[in-house]
């Protein structure tokens, strides 16, 4: 049994371009996020490239990672950057006051993380300590990545065996201000951003700083609001929000043991972020009716219980069918928003909530978080087409939910992409969709499916959810037919 929907799709002049950024990530020193997981040390036995694993690396890169968010979260507000510089041997420790008070050892900084990037691809996304830190403390370290010589924290990075500059073009002002960051009133905090943005110097390096404040949590939108109305618009170029998709704040449940109703609840969750995003926005508009400063989704992703017999304070969970939902319907929701959502990160990308790949010693597995990224990756920088439709409903107990999210773009070479989700839990949906506008021939298509939502990769069976090819689908006189199994993502290419 299945409903049938009908879409069009149209190539509209002053389209935006999708931002590959976002299909950003977000890595913390949170638990075995960047320990185990990402950093090994140079001398594991595991394969490792200047002690960074290097099935994560390949894995990373064959997603097309466009930039990274480090080192919090949280951990940014308490982290002193010179403490992770310079030989590793002398580096202090500190405690890891926000994660399972773990001693944290320093052996991963500032040129770790950014080396990594280099090697990645990636661009460098700074979150720097505004809650227990000071200004002159971030303008170093901006003075000590960005500045060519003849500075003293140019001679330093130097003394540390770096020539030339990284030109880290993104920077966090905090994080969570209302929370971790320091628990401060949006007045407060906008002007202590004024005060630290004034502070916070290009050194003249051809990427100017990309600065992004400290956002709402879901749908404070006074915080918004604030930030919107006191800062100053040459201090800025993006405002973040943090939304996190869960079943219950105070009861999250298991990741994979879950029943329709707690997957109904989270989908709600996920689904709200269109609102989210449609709120804010408008307040944005409202300050900013010239669209010059960027909504950035710089914490998302699914929080569920940890898994049993791990570390509560390290946020270690699986990844199931539940998550590819989640994964699908948020970027969908990223793409048709790209006019003003330029960024987003998802948290967070090794080991910790919704991750892209796990680790278990030298074994890694993919998530199915992972291959929806990989296969939205046809989105990365391509032009945003629009998409008109009413989509049948999903309803579990009463309530309803739409069942299809959809996006669509077209890349340089004028190929056209579309991405798809079912999220019923049981009814497979038939879309047929006009692209008859946009000139489309010869598609192909792939699908991440299951035969049970809570189904998932684990270290004996990595490849148990895989991307496979999908042939249910036609392509006549101008009108796709796509039929969509339950709790599907089908991602179909003009070739
Ligand atoms: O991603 C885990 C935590 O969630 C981050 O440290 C914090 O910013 C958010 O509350």
């Amino acid at each position: 049994f299945y409903g049938q929907t009908s879409i069009t799709v149209e190539e509209t002049e002053d389209a935006p371009i999708i931002s590959k950024h976002i299909y950003g990530h977000f890595a913390e020193h949170l638990g075995r996020s960047i320990y185990d997981g990402i950093y090994v040390g140079e001398d594991s036995e595991i394969p490792n490239k200047d002690g960074v694993r290097t099935d994560i690396i390949e894995a990373l890169k064959d997603i097309q990672i466009p930039n990274l968010r480090w080192p919090g979260g949280c951990f940014a507000d308490t982290y002193h950057w010179k403490d992770g510089i310079g030989p590793k041997e002398e580096r202090p420790s500190i405690v890891n006051a926000w994660w399972g008070g773990v001693t944290e050892d320093n052996s991963f900084g500032t040129h770790d993380f950014l080396n990594l990037c280099e090697e990645l691809g990636a661009e460098p996304y700074l979150a720097a300590n505004v809650g227990s830190g000071t200004v002159q403390e971030f303008s170093d370290w901006i003075q000590y990545v960005n500045h060519a010589e003849g500075s003293p924290m140019a001679d330093l990075r130097k003394e540390n065996g770096r020539e030339q500059p990284w030109n880290v073009k993104y920077w966090g002002v905090g994080n969570e201000m209302w929370g971790c960051g320091g628990n401060m009133t949006p007045e407060y905090y906008a002007n202590l951003y004024r005060q630290y943005a004034t502070f916070m110097t290009s050194w003249e390096n051809e990427n100017n700083l990309y600065r992004i404040a400290s956002g709402a949590n879901q749908d404070d939108y006074h915080w918004t609001e604030v930030l919107m109305r006191d800062i100053p618009k040459h201090l800025i170029e993006g405002v973040a929000l943090h939304s996190y998709s869960f079943v219950e704040w105070q009861d999250k449940g298991s990741a994979t043991d879950f029943n329709e109703a707690q997957y109904f609840s989270t989908m709600k969750t996920a689904l709200w972020m269109q609102e989210l995003i449609d709120k804010h926005t408008d307040i944005m508009d409202k300050y900013d009716p010239e669209n010059e400063i960027d909504l950035i989704v710089d914490e998302w992703g699914a929080w569920y219980d940890v898994e049993e017999g791990t570390n509560p304070g390290f946020l270690y969970q699986q990844n199931s069918m539940r998550d590819a939902m989640i994964a699908g319907v948020t970027l969908n929701i990223f793409n048709n928003e790209s006019d003003r959502v330029k960024m987003g990160n998802l948290a967070q990308t090794v080991n910790v909530l919704q991750a892209v790949a796990l680790t278990e010693g030298e074994k890694m597995l993919l998530t199915p978080t992972y291959h929806v990224l990989k296969m939205y990756t046809v989105h990365h920088d391509t032009k945003l087409l629009s998409v008109e439709f009413e989509s049948p409903n999903y309803t579990y107990n009463g309530e309803s939910l739409p069942a299809i999210s959809m996006s669509a773009s077209r890349n340089d070479a004028g190929n056209v992409n579309i991405s798809l989700v079912n999220i019923d839990a049981e009814k497979e949906n038939k879309v047929e969709i006009d692209v008859d506008a946009l000139d489309v021939e010869n598609m192909t298509a792939e699908i991440l499916s299951s035969a049970e939502l809570q189904d998932h990769n684990t270290f004996d069976n990595p490849d148990n959810i895989v991307v496979k090819e999908f042939k249910d689908f036609k392509l006549r006189r101008g009108t796709l037919e796509v039929t969509l199994p339950p709790f599907s993502v089908v991602v179909l290419k003009q070739e």
